[in-house]
């Protein structure tokens, strides 16, 4: 509880400033959908418009299907049937993986294939190389760049059918599952056991553990537990040619060679098909704290993390920003009221985990209290129990969906200096409305606005631009303006979702020359047939 003798500068009582959530916000007012079903059922009531996404090969006139790939054939699918059972082949109702989460990229794949073991993906692969058939590994197609769904009629090779967890080792924590388990079931299954896994997203009601390796996800704590590249041991990966590489290992240190697992985590399916993963899993923390806090300035967001790293230290397990405009988008969608009462120009999520409640509780109170002392936030609640915390997780997991609700969402996820982090937002704001394409109100206008939000704590912010419909006009005022920004102050054009459709022409705002020379001579040394993914990341 907060101490009676806690006071404040700003002459309110401290209870009326920092409330616990429900004091403000009792529970049967903010009823949020389980956040981490999100991106899997979408079955609660919010509101939207489903924009019908036009096919890739339309939109994108210019890229050309290569004829270097050869067309689907009846014989083709009579060898696959003596490789899978029938029901693991699917060729009618093929929208849900042809076309993406955002809705803005749609193939035209007549094939599904579910292997359900290593042995049937080798073989698959090894037909299509044979073949020259074209394949787009997909996962919960839950990406944000348009990587996991085909530009034209390559096979969709989903691993949904791969979904066991292999081994679980209780003193190490090492956990070994196929690539196709679901990261919110890998998750609940190490609760059990007391372990967490060390990555969390909106989307891990969909996503695959083999995806999030693919496309090195980052997340909302990666503050805590750090990138993916440090904490997958090792990986089982089918070749382009049907080989498989068995390097599944269970070592954190081995110092024999390249730390081959490397290149494939972040390879967004371009030089080979994860099929199991080995990961270094933590203790799950016994104790979670969420404060949601309203702040006056970009400036003042700067500050309150610069004092959470300090005095919050190891318990400080994820900071969060969002612009009010990023949460004016979210109440509008999901039509509750928001946790503060009133509104700030930019609010902060600090989530704390540790071992003990009592310890972490006062040292969370005490930050605060000093926080608003120093005047440095405006107003904040702190959450009371599990729903509560998950109800205010809620208020910055629901942005990405909030943001794509009235038609659709033009996605960057950039990495910035901390000091530059929020410019590009305003930059984008007004480069729309200077082009006449931006209105909130105006209906006629593409353009609802451009919001940001992110992992501060990882120096990764994403930028939405929410749009009624998605047109060239946005896209050439957005591009390459926003890529030529990021490289002017020396940040990345992809912190985690990766380069995909999307950045396939634009790598070069990142990588210089001879990074680009490597990255393409691995992927033809592996890939000679260029069967895997075409058409995207390099
Ligand atoms: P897919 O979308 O199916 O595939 C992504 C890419 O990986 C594709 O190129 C695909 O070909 C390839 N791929 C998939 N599986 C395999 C495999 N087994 N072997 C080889 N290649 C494969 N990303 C973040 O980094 N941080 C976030 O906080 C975050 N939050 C999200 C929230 C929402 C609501 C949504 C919709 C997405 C979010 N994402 C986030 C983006 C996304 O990258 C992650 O959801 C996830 O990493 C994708 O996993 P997936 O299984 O859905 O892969
Ligand atoms: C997030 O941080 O919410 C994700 O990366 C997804 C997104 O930005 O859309
Ligand atoms: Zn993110």
């Amino acid at each position: 509880m907060i101490k009676t003798s806690i006071r404040n500068v700003s002459k309110r009582s401290v209870k009326s400033i920092l409330s616990y959530y429900s004091v403000v916000n009792p529970i049967s007012r903010v009823v949020v959908p389980n956040v981490t079903k999100l991106a899997a059922t979408h079955n609660y009531s919010t509101t939207g418009t489903k924009i019908q996404p036009r096919l890739t090969s339309e939109n994108y006139p210019s890229v050309k299907r290569d004829p270097r790939y050869k067309q689907l054939t009846n014989e083709n699918i009579e060898y696959f049937k003596t490789i899978l059972e029938p029901k693991c082949i699917i060729q009618d109702d093929l929208d849900a993986f042809n076309e993406d989460w955002m809705r803005k990229y749609k193939g035209q794949s007549k094939l599904v294939l579910k292997p359900t073991n290593t042995e049937q993906v080798s073989a698959i692969l090894k037909y299509c190389n044979k073949q020259k058939l074209a394949v787009v590994p997909q996962g919960g197609n839950t990406g944000l760049v348009g990587g996991s769904v085909p530009v034209f009629d390559e096979i969709i090779l989903s691993l949904s059918g791969m979904n066991k967890i292999r081994s679980f080792d209780k003193v190490s924590g090492i956990f070994k599952c196929d690539a196709g388990v679901i990261l919110e079931n890998a998750d609940n299954f190490l609760a059990e056991h007391g372990y967490i896994f060390p990555l969390d997203l909106g989307a891990k009601g969909s996503c695959h553990v083999g995806g999030v390796v693919a496309t090195n996800a980052g997340g909302l704590r990666l503050l805590r537990y750090g990138s993916l590249h440090g904490s997958v041991l090792g990986l089982e990966v089918v070749l382009p040619n049907g080989e498989v590489l068995n390097s599944l290992h269970s070592l954190r240190k081995d110092n024999t060679g390249y730390d081959l697992k490397q290149l494939f985590i972040g390879s967004e399916g371009t030089i080979g098909i994860v099929t199991g993963v080995s990961i270094l899993c933590p203790p799950r923390p016994s104790a979670f704290n969420v404060a949601f806090l309203g702040v006056e300035s970009y400036e003042a967001v700067q500050r309150v993390f610069i004092k959470a790293k300090k005095e919050l230290g190891e318990i400080l397990s994820a900071f969060e920003f969002m612009d009010l405009k990023s949460q004016q988008l979210t109440k509008a969608h999901i039509q509750q009221p928001a946790p503060l009462e009133e509104e700030h120009s930019f609010y902060i999520l600090i989530e704390t985990s540790g071992s003990s409640k009592e310890h972490d509780d006062a040292k969370l109170e005490q930050f605060l209290e000093k926080s608003f002392e120093d005047g440095i936030i405006s107003d904040g609640v702190i959450s009371q129990g599990e729903t509560e915390l998950h109800n205010l997780w809620a208020w910055r997991e629901m942005i990405p969906e909030s943001s794509q609700a009235n038609g659709g969402v033009y996605k960057y996820d950039v990495s910035l200096p901390l000091k530059d982090l929020y410019s590009l937002v305003e930059a984008t704001n007004e480069r729309l409305t200077q082009a006449g394409l931006s209105s909130e109100t105006d209906k006629s206008k593409p353009v609802i606005s451009a919001v940001g939000y992110g992992h501060v704590g990882d120096g990764n912010l994403h930028l939405n631009v929410a749009v009624r419909q998605y047109t060239k006009e946005v896209e050439k005022c957005l591009e390459p303006f926003v890529y030529e920004f990021v490289s002017s102050k020396k940040g990345s054009i992809s912190a985690e979702h990766g380069l995909g459709f999307q950045k396939k022409n634009y790598i070069g705002y990142t990588k210089n020359a001879q990074e680009i020379k490597m990255i393409k001579d691995l992927k033809h040394h592996y890939d000679e047939s260029l069967i895997l993914n075409p058409y995207k990341y390099i």
